[in-house]
């Protein structure tokens, strides 16, 4: 048996912006959304970027304190590029909701993380060609090109004890979970 992770319920308290910068900054889609428990309770709307998944959030409107949560670091997505990292970089800065923005890479993935406005964290990334062993962070440059990047990414953790192709790496987890 293999556990797919599948969503997170988050608890919001504006619901309306929430769902504005989920969907229309991020790209998700609403599948559902009604009171939780006939007329009258909590709202609870369902979100997904994922044909796969009916939601990979569900924000619940019952939260009453701001700031962020104690518990919960971040939640991150992968994307298929580069190009989508660096989209995705440019839609935050145009809409300004967003807080906390740091391009991090951690050898074997190039960043951007944020708050959403509710200061929930999320982190937007792909991957590089490369496996790092980690932890590893440090800040990357969205200005340098694919190819650039690629290079500086090299130089920096290739003297990583792990260091080698993110292919080999994932070829040696699916031996892993087979
Ligand atoms: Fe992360």
């Amino acid at each position: 048996m293999a556990l797919e992770f599948a969503h997170a319920l988050i608890y919001v308290v504006d619901m309306d912006d929430m769902i504005d910068f989920y969907t229309n900054v991020l790209g998700f889609t609403v599948t559902d959304r009604d009171p939780i428990a006939g007329e009258g309770s909590p709202e609870v709307a369902f979100l997904t970027s994922d044909p796969n998944h009916h939601h990979q959030f569900a924000f619940l409107q019952t939260r009453k304190e701001s700031g962020a949560s104690n518990s919960l670091n971040h939640l991150a997505f992968r994307v298929g590029s580069l190009t989508d990292v660096k989209a995705t970089i440019e839609t935050l800065e145009t809409d300004g909701r967003a807080t906390k923005m740091a391009p991090v890479t951690h050898g074997n993935a190039w960043s951007i993380y944020f708050t959403d406005p509710e200061g929930n964290g999320l982190e937007v990334f792909c991957d590089t060609p490369f496996h790092v062993a980690q932890p590893q962070a440090t800040s990357w440059d969205p200005n340098l090109d694919e190819a650039e990047l690629t290079a500086w990414t090299e130089e920096t953790f290739r003297d990583n004890g792990r260091f080698g192709p993110i292919g080999d790496f994932y070829s040696s987890q699916q031996e892993l979970f087979a």
